[in-house]
């Protein structure tokens, strides 16, 4: 079901500026190169600096102006991520309810998308005594949106909000499918505990809690998951953002990463020294581990790398793979090349392997998720949710 006509769109040949090789490149329709030669000098005066002086900029670099949501290419490699004729499209949309903010889930078999409501954060509604939501998107609903309204139209689909157990309070990080199940961990709230859960993605959509202490102190405020590609282990990240949010105690921890193997029920720190460890991710061999951090603005807006140790999985051999230049790298998604995905100040950053930025899906506002579909690349924007039909596809996130 998913629509053809985006690709018979001729692409358009634009001259590359000021570049160090002469090559024509063809920018798709929607898209803009900035080639990095053309704005490595700006001398004294540019506007630029002062615009983006603050502590926590979420300010993009958009030199050419362009009215978003539209597509930055700032190297040609790009372009084989985007394929000839990407679109960028507004698929949901409730103005005043930031529904769509992170853990999201791709179910595959039913085609449908899940994902949590902001929790804690602006026009969430939701807090020390209120509890966050979980809902779905239907893609087959959304292809067949898109079908209708025809080429590079926006659509608005409805989604299903669930109704899930009080075990389940505050989601703010999903992968999976695990095991059959949508895997997400919760923040908790007040002295309800952060946990990890199971969750039926059928109705009635039960649930099975499977970890919510640290040999009996609860975590601070679980933020983000994914499984070791390969295996059945779990890792994920605590910072502090039930507390920063109001809805959670004091920390009783410092804000780390941790690995748990359902099997044996062993819990343990494998990697420390952050401000938030917020996203996690692999590369889809397994060897290759990445933690963002999103202390933020002048401290840290940073993609930490690391190497799964082979051994005893933890991480070892840090290094920066990327700093964030707006905003503060936080949902991290990986496609099959290795090509890394970040939610960031004013939307989706993309990294190649090595590290270098090569393009980003500018929305001009923070966006903390996105997640791989059959119909293409979906951006969770708070209050709206977008679809970029790209070639690009996502690694395998669900073990079997
Ligand atoms: C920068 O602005 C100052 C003050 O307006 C002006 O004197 C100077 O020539 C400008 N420099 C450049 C490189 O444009
Ligand atoms: C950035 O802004 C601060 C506060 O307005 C100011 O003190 C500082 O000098 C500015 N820095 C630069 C590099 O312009
Ligand atoms: C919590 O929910 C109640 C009842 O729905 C509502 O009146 C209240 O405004 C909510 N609190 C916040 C912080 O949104
Ligand atoms: C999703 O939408 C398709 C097409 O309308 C429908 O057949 C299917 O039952 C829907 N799935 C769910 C879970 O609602
Ligand atoms: C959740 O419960 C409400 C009220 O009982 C119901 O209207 C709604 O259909 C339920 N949602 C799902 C996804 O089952
Ligand atoms: C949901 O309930 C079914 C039937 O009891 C059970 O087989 C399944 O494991 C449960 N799933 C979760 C995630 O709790
Ligand atoms: C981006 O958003 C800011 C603040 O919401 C607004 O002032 C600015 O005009 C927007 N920029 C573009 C290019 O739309």
């Amino acid at each position: 079901m998913i629509s053809s006509f985006a690709f018979v769109l001729a692409a358009i040949t634009a001259r590359a500026v000021a570049t160090s090789n002469s090559d024509d490149i063809a920018i798709p329709p929607g898209a803009v190169y900035i080639d990095p030669l053309t704005y490595d000098v700006l001398g004294p005066n540019s506007t630029w600096y002062a615009a983006r002086n603050t502590s926590s900029s979420t300010v993009g670099f958009n030199p050419t102006n362009s009215t978003p949501p539209f597509i930055q290419v700032f190297d040609p490699s790009f372009l084989s991520i985007l394929g000839p004729s990407p679109t960028f499209r507004l698929i949901a949309s409730n103005p005043g309810f930031a529904f769509a903010h992170e853990a999201p889930i791709y179910d595959a078999g039913n085609n449908l998308l899940f994902f949590s409501s902001n929790d804690g954060g602006p026009l969430g509604y939701n807090g020390w005594y209120n509890n966050s939501v979980v809902s779905y998107l239907n893609m087959t609903e959304v292809d067949e949106a898109i079908t209708a309204a025809g080429t590079g139209a926006d659509v608005n689909v409805q989604i299903t909000t669930l109704n899930l157990s009080d075990t389940v309070q505050m989601v703010n990080g999903g992968t999976g499918l695990y095991k059959g199940n949508l895997l997400f961990v919760t923040s908790g709230r007040a002295l309800l505990p952060p946990s990890i859960v199971l969750v039926n993605p059928n109705p009635p959509y039960n649930t099975t809690v499977l970890l919510d202490n640290f040999f009996g102190r609860q975590f601070n405020s679980l933020n983000d998951v994914k499984i070791l590609p390969g295996t059945d282990i779990i890792f994920f990240t605590d910072p502090t953002y039930g507390y920063i949010n109001k809805f959670r105690p004091e920390p009783m921890m410092p804000s780390q990463v941790y690995r748990f193997d359902p099997s044996t029920g062993q819990v343990r720190v494998i990697a420390d020294q952050f401000t938030e460890p917020n996203g996690v991710a692999f590369t889809p061999d397994g060897r290759t581990a990445f933690v963002t951090d999103t202390g933020g603005g002048t401290i840290t807006s940073t993609i930490y790398q690391f190497d799964v140790d082979p051994a005893t999985q933890s991480f070892t051999n840090r290094r920066v793979f990327a700093y964030a230049d707006s905003g503060a790298p936080d949902g991290i998604q990986l496609d099959t090349m290795g090509n890394v995905y970040a939610g960031c100040g004013e939307g989706t950053h993309v990294w190649n392997p090595e590290g270098t930025l090569i393009g980003k899906f500018y929305l001009n506002s923070t966006t903390a998720e996105m997640m791989f579909t059959q119909s293409g690349l979906v951006i969770l924007d708070e209050e709206r949710m977008y679809l970029v039909d790209i070639v690009a596809r996502g690694m395998n996130l669900g073990t079997l």
